[in-house]
């Protein structure tokens, strides 16, 4: 599989080639259940009919402006998103990465603007991931994706996950923010406790600093609620979102309060593409179509029936997984063995999901599925454990 593609991805030989709700046909015809669905983030599934009519009408009117000028699809999907959550105010950008960068500037400015300039250090947590540009890999201090790419750029101080005290002991005169995902995606599905949220927002509070969720991947419906945060009444001041919020659209944001983005001033940040308005108009539509009655609630009554059926299957196969962990549709399989290929042999069986840290099989199917899909997936899963029983053996 040799192309011109520079070659930064392990990728399987599939190219796939229709989409069709929770379906991907690939170019020889056969059909996978997309649990990955793009690595959560086609959130309406693939070619949702309502997605696929105001693209292409937005498509024949207009594209791409730059932010020169007003751009009325953005503005619609600020009103949302505020509407809709604890800020006041977005910035839109075309990536997770770029979000979570975007909410670092916003943190650094508000100190700077309350005459505080030194105050520009965030605290972080050990197995998070926030993108794979300098500072957000520095944010996660992952050595494997550091490694080669020189020292990790200075401003942040990487905590163990979960740990008040640790967090208390790590504020200094410079600490500016603490940036957390509430459910840590790629490093394993690992949910934040509840009471450590809550001790992130008290000891913010105490001392003065932003706090800072990353939900670019919890975001967006993903756990049954359109934002994490609101599992908990610890509400951030920043937030970054991307993944689901184009439901395959290129697109990320910054949520803020009026008070956190003080400085955030004329001339102070910028995206030449960020929110135009193809994207824009997806995402009005994505947002729009999860706000809906009962959308939220047939999330989290499938996820549900997901979760309860995986732990069965934890249960009759114990010894290939381990348990479950997640919330909503953003779930996790702890598997017993490291040497396994589950994935692979999903996939060969015609389930598509992906891994995540700490040998976790991830489940982030879009949040359109039905029971019925969660049988299939099931189905499979169990065959595929059949056949990791037998390689263990
Ligand atoms: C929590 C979190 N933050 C940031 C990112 C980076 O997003 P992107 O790949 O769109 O830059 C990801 C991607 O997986 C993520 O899960």
């Amino acid at each position: 599989m040799s192309t011109a593609v520079m070659p930064t991805y392990g990728r399987a030989d599939i190219a796939f080639v229709r989409g069709e709700g929770a379906y991907l046909i690939a170019a020889d015809g056969k059909r996978y259940l997309d649990f990955c669905a793009g690595i959560a983030v086609d959130a309406l599934g693939h070619c949702h009919p309502r997605l696929v009519e105001v693209l292409s009408q937005q498509a024949s009117r207009v594209w791409h402006t730059s932010n020169l000028y007003r751009i009325p699809a953005q503005e619609r999907l600020a009103e949302r998103l505020v509407a809709n959550s604890f800020a006041d105010m977005a910035f839109f950008c075309n990536s997770g990465a770029e979000a979570v960068e975007g909410g670092i500037k916003i943190c650094r400015k508000f100190h700077s603007a309350n005459g505080h300039p030194e105050r520009w250090r965030i605290l972080s947590f050990d197995g998070s991931f926030h993108g794979r540009t300098l500072a957000t890999l520095a944010a996660a201090k992952n050595g494997n994706h550091l490694d080669g790419f020189g020292p990790a750029s200075d401003g942040f101080d990487n905590l163990p996950f979960g740990n008040t005290n640790a967090l208390r002991a790590a504020i200094t005169e410079e600490t500016a923010a603490i940036l957390v995902e509430p459910i840590q995606g790629e490093g394993g599905i690992r949910p934040a406790n509840p009471g450590f949220l809550k001790d992130v927002r008290a000891v913010a509070d105490e001392f003065g600093l932003l706090v800072f969720y990353d939900e670019v991947q919890t975001g967006v419906g993903r756990t049954g609620k359109l934002w994490a945060y609101e599992w908990t009444d610890a509400v951030p001041d920043v937030m970054s979102i991307a993944k689901g919020l184009g439901s395959g659209f290129p697109i990320g944001a910054v949520l803020a309060t009026t008070e956190a983005a003080k400085g955030m001033t004329p001339g102070t940040h910028g995206s030449t593409f960020g929110g135009n308005h193809l994207a824009t108009t997806v995402a009005d539509a994505v947002l729009e179509t999860i706000l809906e009655d009962g959308f939220l609630a047939n999330v989290s009554a499938v996820s549900e029936v997901l979760r309860q059926q995986l732990e069965e299957l934890c249960g009759r196969h114990p010894t290939v997984f381990k348990s479950v962990r997640g919330a909503g549709l953003m779930l996790g399989i702890e598997c017993i063995s490291l040497n396994l290929d589950l994935m692979s042999m999903a996939q060969e069986e015609g389930l598509l999901t992906v891994v995540a840290g700490e040998n976790v099989l991830r489940l982030v199917p879009p949040l359109i599925i039905e029971e019925h899909h969660v049988e299939e997936a099931i189905e499979i899963l169990n065959k595929v454990a059949e056949r990791g029983a037998l390689v263990n053996d």
